[in-house]
């Protein structure tokens, strides 16, 4: 690093005290915000265009020549256009000879080619050193700075010396730079910015999959029924009562399925006696997703809570409860205060209270900007030990709503459960499975088994 150019300014102010030349082909959106950004982070900025006359208006500060001149004047050329027009940079083989190649683009669609984009470059150009960068970023992270956008600048290339000068210029940008090795990972970099919520895909299609099937499944067990047997049109339960059952059903299914792989993992590892065997791919997938599963989890109880808060203001209830009024007047009665009732409304209210306060303490924890600053032990505390009491407090909720209603043969319409029922199927099986984790002997051989090292093991 030239302790020249190392400078304690803040980073949006010119950085550099000898100014360096860094040269863009392309004034395009992104050549454009990405000049833009150098400029003022203290970089020359020099556009290389086949009209450099006619291209545009571009960043105030920033200059337009030919590519020949542009290429010549600086070291590091910015590649800002698309793949399809590579071809006329072969002739310019000669001035970008020994110059550091900076390959931003991407593709529509994934193996649009045959090799990636920046190894194509790289084979154009034998002469310079092609690093791939900067693609994750859209022009507008560019324009508006780290602070606004994504921090994290990835790059690759074959050419240490190459790769160091990328990251040099990122990192004076105020990028986080992951180096991702050779030229051989460009592809990988390639299809990053194609990839839509990857990890998210397998909660949201989950979480869409019982969406549908609970609600069809209490569509035919609550409406169709009503219809059919009693002749009677509740349609309008579609709204709200049927939703406020979907959503809170499917969360806290969602929920359990959040610490089940985990439970899996330990019984695998007591089966085969040791940590040093790799989970099945399922497994790992599975366990990878578990945040995701959590957030998606969380926004549906979110929306079970609004729609509870909803209860007393609705048309039908206020009307139910208004005729219940006025038949007792009339017929000169008032029930007896129930005290059971009291105890089991009360509890089940409190108890969701309580794991809808842990649920939303899981979800802060698990943003990166929170988690980032636990230790392991505190992170690892909340979410293993805290996410286990929130599944308890959530399944208990549910079990007190049910009461005694498990026992009435009222509740079996059609044979079909009712949805909280067929809801508390997972989570009992993954609280019970955790409550044997922790008996003592269980816990105990899980334990040497999870702080075994890997000498002891082999002897
Ligand atoms: C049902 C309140 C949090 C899961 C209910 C019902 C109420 C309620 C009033 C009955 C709804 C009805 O009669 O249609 C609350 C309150 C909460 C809370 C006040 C916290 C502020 C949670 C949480 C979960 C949950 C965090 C876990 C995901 C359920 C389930 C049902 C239910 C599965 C049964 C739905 C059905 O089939 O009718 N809750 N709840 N609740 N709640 Fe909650």
């Amino acid at each position: 690093v030239n302790s020249e150019s190392v400078s304690l300014c803040p980073l949006s102010t010119p950085a550099a005290t000898e100014q360096e030349m860094l040269c863009i082909f392309g004034t395009g959106d992104l050549g454009r915000s990405l000049g833009q950004r150098l400029f003022q982070t203290g970089y020359k900025v020099v556009y290389g265009s086949r009209r450099p006359h006619s291209c545009g208006p571009l960043p105030p500060g920033t200059q337009a020549m030919s590519h020949v001149a542009a290429a010549q004047s600086a070291r590091l050329v910015f590649v800002c256009i698309h793949r399809e027009n590579y071809n006329f940079l072969e002739t310019l083989a000669p001035q970008l000879k020994g110059k550091v190649l900076v390959d931003v683009s991407n593709n529509l669609k994934k193996n649009m080619y045959p090799e990636a984009n920046a190894e194509y470059l790289q084979r154009l150009i034998p002469g310079a050193q092609v690093v791939k960068g900067f693609n994750t970023l859209s022009a507008w992270a560019l324009q508006n700075g780290p602070s606004d956008a994504s921090r994290q600048v990835y790059v690759c290339g074959n050419s240490l010396e190459a790769k160091q000068a990328v990251i040099e210029v990122a990192t004076k940008l105020g990028f986080t730079v992951l180096d991702r090795g050779s030229l051989t990972a460009a592809r990988e970099l390639e299809d990053f910015p194609l990839q839509l919520f990857p990890e998210w895909r397998l909660p949201l299609q989950l979480a869409t999959g019982l969406t549908a099937f609970f609600f069809f499944y209490l569509l035919i067990r609550d409406v169709i029924y009503s219809y059919v047997v009693n002749d009677k049109d509740i349609s309008f339960r579609i709204m709200a009562s049927l939703a406020n059952k979907v959503f809170p059903i499917v969360s806290l299914i969602m929920l359990s399925l959040c610490y089940l792989p985990g439970v899996i993992a330990a019984f695998l590892q007591l089966y085969r006696g040791t940590k040093y065997k790799r989970f099945p791919d399922w497994l790992d997938r599975w366990m990878l997703c578990r945040k995701q599963l959590g957030l998606v989890a969380l926004a549906l109880a979110s929306l079970h809570v609004l729609y509870t808060l909803i209860i007393p203001i609705r048309y039908y209830v206020r009307y139910r409860l208004a005729a219940h009024t006025i038949s007792q007047i009339k017929e000169n009665k008032t029930s007896p205060f129930d005290t059971t009732m009291a105890w089991r409304t009360d509890s089940y209210y409190v108890i969701g209270i309580l794991g809808f306060g842990l649920y939303l303490l899981l979800g802060i924890t698990s943003l990166p900007s929170v988690s980032n600053v636990l230790s392991w032990r505190e992170f690892s505390f909340i979410q293993s030990k805290l996410g286990y009491l929130t599944l308890f407090f959530c399944t208990f909720h549910t079990y007190l709503y049910g009461w005694d209603k498990f026992l009435q043969p009222s509740s079996y319409k059609w044979f079909m459960l009712p949805g909280y029922m067929l809801s508390l199927v997972v989570p009992s099986v993954v609280l019970v499975l955790k409550l044997l984790l922790l008996l003592p002997c269980v816990d105990s051989t899980l334990t040497r088994i999870r702080q075994a090292f890997l000498c002891l093991c082999v002897r």
